[in-house]
């Protein structure tokens, strides 16, 4: 069943894990308040800039529970999850099959709803919005990669790309759209249909449709999991240039731990929940 817990919880402010069932947690006192965190990784970050988190995080979770009910059969998927995510932040999720990485790519980019908690975008609770504003602002601020690139077979590359524009009053940023045009070397490819593509080039294809509104936030759900290592590079390559260079805020499920290390933070779940893991809660550099 459900627990509500009535009392305050003990929120790591950088990576916003619940540590309430937690004994030996590292503080920090900053403005006479003290912090807890999970381990010496949040620990760090947090010394380096306090400011920056006792500000708002871009996306924060609150207590979220997901219960998929098939009728017969109640599953808890999310099981009061808390997160946070940072802007301009690279944040890599990992955990095992079944942990609920896909169920919070879909909380966060606003493609689900939660069956209890809240969901705050800039400090604002967003989790009550109805269906057509949060379509608004899901083209205007998500961009999505999956595993599979989901592209349209009777469209071409370029008609793929570009679909999200269809579908938005937002405007193309095209600065960045001719840059990455360029960049994933695809220029003789955009008339092709995926069919005719190889899926690193499908998959770049899908990279350029999620940026084409230029969106402030990107979604990944395993983008090299199809891939040889050498084209999952190129992928890397773009994402790292994304978040460097564009100053996009990234939040990846992986498996692939090339993308894991170049991560500002790794965050692991378990059981729908995130979990303290000295080794893998942190940068894996
Ligand atoms: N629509 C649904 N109805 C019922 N159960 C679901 C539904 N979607 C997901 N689940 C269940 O929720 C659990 C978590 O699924 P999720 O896809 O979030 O896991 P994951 O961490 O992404 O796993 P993987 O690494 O295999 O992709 C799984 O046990 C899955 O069977
Ligand atoms: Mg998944």
């Amino acid at each position: 069943m459900m627990k509500h817990n009535d009392t305050q919880p003990i929120i790591d402010p950088v990576c916003g894990m619940d540590l309430s069932e937690f004994k030996d947690l590292k503080t920090v006192t900053h403005a006479k308040t003290k912090r807890f965190f999970c381990g010496s990784f949040c620990k760090g970050r947090y010394e380096k800039a306090p400011e920056r988190y006792e500000g708002e995080p871009l996306m924060k979770l609150s207590n979220i529970w997901k219960v998929f009910d098939t009728g017969t059969i109640k599953t808890e998927v999310l099981k009061g999850l808390h997160l946070h995510v940072w802007e301009g932040d690279f944040t890599v999720i990992v955990g095992p099959s079944g942990s609920g990485k896909s169920t919070t790519l879909n909380m966060v980019g606003l493609l689900d709803r939660p069956s209890s908690g809240k969901i705050y975008l800039k400090g604002k609770d967003i989790t009550e919005l109805d269906d057509d504003r949060r379509a608004e602002l899901r083209s205007r601020t998500f961009g999505f990669v999956f595993q599979q690139y989901n592209l349209i077979p009777w469209l071409t590359a370029e008609e793929n790309a570009l679909l999200p524009l269809v579908f938005s009053t937002a405007k193309a940023n095209e600065k960045m759209l001719k840059h990455f045009f360029g960049e994933m070397v695809l220029k003789d490819r955009m008339e092709h249909r995926p069919s005719e593509l190889s899926g690193g080039e499908q998959q770049r294809i899908a990279l350029l449709r999620a940026l084409v509104n230029d969106p402030a936030i990107l979604l990944g759900d395993e983008p090299t999991g199809n891939l040889d290592s050498i084209t999952g590079g190129k992928i890397l390559d773009i994402l790292i240039d994304l978040h460097k260079v564009h100053k996009k805020t990234l939040l990846i499920v992986t498996h692939d731990l090339n993308i894991a290390k170049k991560a500002d933070q790794v965050i692991s779940f378990k059981d729908g929940r995130l979990v303290r893991n000295g080794t893998v809660h942190e940068k894996l550099r």
